[in-house]
């Protein structure tokens, strides 16, 4: 079989590149270890930039986030059970961000792939990607026992941390940077009235505590947690107990509790890999970086890597445009370590880890500058809604 680009991995970052390239008439395929159903019940984070909106609507998978997605006008910073809310439309010449889990995004994205009749195939084993050092790349899987062969012009590496793409590449051409923090977020998913009306982050003595939704019906919330916790240890109702504890005395009296629809932990870490492309192969999304949860800038961006890496395919693909290929590991990495900044400054503003009292005054004051200051406001606004492209 011969396509112009194979892409590893059916997950936000995969299937927002498929739909881009199938409305551009360049053919394309899908090759995801999962199976279907499982990529549908991963349950991750749920806040949209304008800019992820924005690409939603370009790849026409936008119609339902249109009708359910909810604007956000502003978020909230609280510090010992005060909260501060921080406008975003007002310093950012009207950006809002949505509320629309990534769940959603990701089965809109399966739906209007499925529509279209082009491939992807779940359940691909063995994944390997051969000669991205010439100008005749070529991918192979395992298909029920069947091993497959798709030459091709591009390889796309959308296939997450853990995924073959980025080990496909050899070491000495790579450079990685992590951080992993010592805590991880214990989540729980209700279908409970949220607390708040827009996202809430409170750093508490005891703890970090997150407040979110997925609709006016259904809330997502967090706490911080040690990293070697498990899930087993915390019952609906030792969740609620420790949550509300951590919330302002007004939240804390109107929480709504109710049983859960999930729960789990994950930890918190950081990471980049330079750079993002390898002679035929370019990285998108986690494949390439990963950041903390604090800021939910994971899927937003993935979003803007697809973003650039559309153009340079489409450069490429049209004038065979080979410097469009750096061009995207530059571009994209420029945006990548501006959010990695912002994701990693908002965690360690707003949760506390072996802070001596110094740093814990340190990160009081930062609080209170970045509420108080309107350069401060507008520093979290611009980047919560998300850096241009
Ligand atoms: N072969 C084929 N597919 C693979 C392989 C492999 N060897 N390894 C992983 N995959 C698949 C995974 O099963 C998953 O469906 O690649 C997909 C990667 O999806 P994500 O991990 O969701 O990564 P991405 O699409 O870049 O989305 C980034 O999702 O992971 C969150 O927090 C992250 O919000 C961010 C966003
Ligand atoms: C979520 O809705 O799950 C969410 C929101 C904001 C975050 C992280 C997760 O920073």
């Amino acid at each position: 079989m011969r396509k112009q680009v194979v892409i590893v991995g059916a997950g936000p970052s995969g299937l927002l590149l498929g739909r881009l390239l199938d409305l551009a008439g360049i053919d394309n395929i899908v090759l995801e270890r999962q199976t279907q159903d499982y990529v549908l019940a991963r349950i991750r984070a749920g806040i949209l930039e304008q800019t992820t909106v924005d690409l939603l609507h370009r790849a026409e998978a936008g119609h339902r986030l249109a009708e359910e997605g909810i604007p956000h006008h502003a978020v909230q910073l609280a510090f010992d059970y005060k909260s501060v809310s921080i406008g975003l439309s007002q310093h950012t010449n009207g950006k809002v961000v949505t509320a629309y889990g990534q769940t959603e995004v990701t089965r809109d994205l399966c739906e209007v792939r499925d529509a279209s009749g082009s491939e992807t195939i779940y359940e691909a084993a063995d994944v390997e990607i051969h000669d991205i050092d010439t100008a005749h790349p070529f991918v192979t899987y395992a298909k029920d026992g069947v091993t497959h062969r798709i030459d091709c012009d591009l390889v796309a590496g959308c296939d997450g941390y853990h995924g073959v793409s980025r080990k496909s590449v050899p070491e000495s051409a790579i450079t990685t940077y992590e951080k992993i923090y010592p805590f991880g977020w214990l989540g729980l998913l209700s279908d409970t009235r949220p607390v708040a009306h827009e996202v809430v982050y409170a750093n508490t003595e005891r703890g970090f505590a997150l407040c979110s939704m997925r609709s006016m019906t259904r809330s997502r919330y967090y706490i911080q947690c040690d990293v070697n916790d498990r899930v087993e240890n915390w019952s609906d109702d030792a969740f609620w107990d420790e949550f509300r504890r951590r919330l302002p005395p007004e939240m804390a009296e109107a929480l709504e509790t109710g049983p859960s629809l999930e729960k789990s932990i994950a930890p918190l870490r950081s990471f980049v890999a330079e750079p993002m492309r390898f002679g035929r192969l370019m990285l998108a999304g986690d494949a390439a970086h990963v950041v903390p949860p604090t800021g939910a800038k994971g899927l937003n961006l993935a979003a803007s890597d697809i973003h650039y890496m559309y153009d340079a395919i489409l450069a490429f693909c049209a004038e065979g445009d080979e410097a469009a290929l750096s061009e995207y590991s530059r571009r994209a990495l420029d945006r990548v370590w501006k959010t990695e900044r912002f994701s990693w400054w908002l965690t360690n503003l707003t949760h506390r880890f072996n802070d001596d009292a110094f740093e814990q005054r340190m990160k009081e004051a930062e609080l209170a500058y970045v509420t108080t200051s309107d350069a401060g406001r507008q520093m979290v606004a611009e980047n919560y809604v998300g850096l241009p492209l």
